[in-house]
């Protein structure tokens, strides 16, 4: 099965696609007064209901029947098991035994994983008691009151958007920030409010080379040092999150203050790790053992249930409908919560780091689209940004409207007026409004006038309703969209675990950056443009 398009499968859904391209959700939801039961699954308090697609009966069995042809269940068994699926680097792909709540064994290499594990939770949960409680004193003995992560990618957007949405959880005592550009504004600025002899840095890479994690962390050194005048510091405060002991050694950080992960925990799925440690100073070991209780109790259902009940599969086959029949570009995250701001940056980088590849597995360019566009903001500030275009713009844009029934921080009735928006657009999109509606309401209008007021509807959403946003919710709803990335990856046959195409700009910069330095003088061998740019940065730095 290297071409999608070749199964039988695929060759249905073309013409079923033809067939009801269409059709309206208007006329779907007046010919089916049950429709919203019909395309609806619930997890835990989990509703999603996505009733509200250009979808019928046939298109779900038909999605279903093609993700069968891509093998999903057999990618799923072997993921799950430890099989080097990841095989452009040669590793496993394991995050789900990071959050192995279970404790079955999961073997890589004939090692069961899980006592590893487990045993860095266990520190991990030892040195973030210390913390929190104030027992572990900086140099000058004062208790540490702000940690500052220093990392970027996925060692910086997850544990970041966990950080905001979970705020109510966290202690108030520490303050827990994070620093990923290598801009200096972004150390700087954070450092500005902060007391050294209070403050704590979290060296989190993966591979301790990334260029600005490792920028940013020698400046906070240094910091660290100026502050204090001895190196002793730096052992009260850094601590580093790594796969790389030599290297976080060489730094200069005792390597009892190291907590590892490994190579088969890719960095964008990472956050269960070690690399979630700020996330568990932020809101304790038990909030963080609840929210890895969530990411598991979702990875059982995405491994166990079958594809026609399984909320990740039929997610990500809805996804594969609107990208690969409907030519949909991309696809819009809109949770209806001002503390899962970051959510869909952090969905960004695990979406398209992992499906935007334009290669199959066999090495052969794919005649189909991959990964789309990930994007959006929380309600209802997007209401008032871009939702204009979702309405009425040229583009189909299928996006997931997420929400909870309970606020995390009620005040009067901000809460009904949010959620009373959070329905409101989706009926909108789904149904618009039509010219005779506008006619009616009101009399003598203009047909021009009518026109730029009419909703043509038929605009593609998933609602996503949990009761409250708790640390389980949000292991759940994470662990939901890894695995539709998965799905998907799995029937656009592409590698989802790997990541060359960043590859190329980490070492140009290398390179430019040797430019930049070499003196004014100093022959360029770029492009004419690329010579230029850096010739004028050399004048005017
Ligand atoms: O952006 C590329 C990337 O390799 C990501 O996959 C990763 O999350 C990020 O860089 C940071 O890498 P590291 O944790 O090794 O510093």
């Amino acid at each position: 099965m290297s071409d999608i398009t070749r199964t039988a499968s695929w060759q249905k859904l073309q013409s079923h696609y033809a067939r009801i391209k269409d059709e309206h959700l208007r006329d779907m939801f007046q010919q089916d007064p049950k429709r919203a039961a019909t395309f609806a699954l619930e997890f835990e308090d989990l509703l999603l209901d996505y009733s509200k697609n250009r979808i019928n009966a046939e298109t779900m069995t038909l999605l279903c029947e093609l993700a069968r042809e891509a093998g999903l269940e057999k990618a799923i068994g072997e993921m799950f098991s430890g099989k080097a699926i990841n095989e452009t680097e040669k590793r496993a792909v394991l995050h789900v035994a990071l959050r192995n709540r279970s404790n079955r064994p999961i073997m890589v290499d004939g090692e069961d994983v899980m006592p590893g594990v487990n045993a860095v939770l266990k520190r991990m949960a030892d040195f973030c008691e210390q913390v929190r409680s104030g027992s572990w004193l900086g140099y000058s003995g004062k208790p540490i009151r702000n940690v500052v992560n220093i990392g970027i990618g996925g060692s910086d957007l997850g544990p970041k958007m966990a950080c905001e949405a979970l705020k109510p959880f966290c202690c108030k005592n520490l303050n827990v920030l994070f620093v990923s550009n290598v801009d200096g504004f972004h150390l700087a600025d954070t450092l500005s409010a902060l007391d050294p002899a209070e403050t704590m840095f979290i060296v989190a890479s993966k591979t301790f080379t990334t260029q600005e994690t490792m920028t940013n962390a020698m400046s906070a050194r240094d910091w660290t040092l100026k502050a204090f005048g001895s190196k002793a510091a730096i052992a009260r405060h850094f601590v580093a999150v790594s796969t790389n002991q030599d290297d976080v050694a060489a730094f200069g950080i005792d390597t009892r203050n190291m907590f590892e992960f490994w190579d088969w925990v890719g960095g964008r799925y990472s956050m269960c790790s070690a690399i979630g440690l700020p996330i568990m100073l932020a809101i304790g070991p038990a909030h963080f053992t609840a929210m890895l209780d969530g990411f598991h109790a979702m990875d059982e259902h995405f491994r166990t249930t079958p594809l026609e009940q399984n909320m990740p599969v039929l997610m990500g086959l809805l996804g594969v409908w609107y990208n690969n029949f409907f030519a949909a570009q991309s696809y819009a995250i809109l949770p209806y919560d001002q503390a899962m701001h970051r959510f869909a940056a952090h969905l960004q980088q695990v979406d398209m780091e992992s499906n935007g590849k334009s290669t199959s597995k066999d090495g052969t360019p794919v005649a189909w689209q991959t990964g789309p566009v990930i994007w959006g903001e929380p309600g209802t500030n997007s209401q008032h940004s871009f939702f204009q275009l979702l309405h009425q713009g040229t583009k189909l844009i299928p996006g997931d409207f997420i929400g909870f029934c309970k606020s995390q921080t009620p005040i009067g009735d901000h809460h009904q007026k949010l959620m009373a928006n959070f329905v409101a657009q989706t009926e909108a999109m789904a149904f618009g409004k039509t010219t005779a509606a506008v006619k009616a309401e009101e009399p003598g209008i203009s047909d021009a006038l009518a026109a730029q007021k009419t909703f043509d509807g038929n605009r593609p959403t998933n609602t996503l309703l949990a009761d409250e946003l708790t640390p389980r919710m949000l292991g759940i709803l994470m662990a939901l969209y890894e695995h539709k990335i998965f799905t998907q990856g799995v029937i656009w046959n592409v590698y989802s675990f790997d990541q060359w195409g960043v590859q190329l700009g980490k070492v140009l910069a290398k390179n430019i950056l040797k430019d930049l330095t070499a003196g004014k003088k100093a022959e360029l061998k770029h492009d004419c443009s690329t010579n230029a740019i850096i010739q004028r940065l050399r004048n005017r730095m």
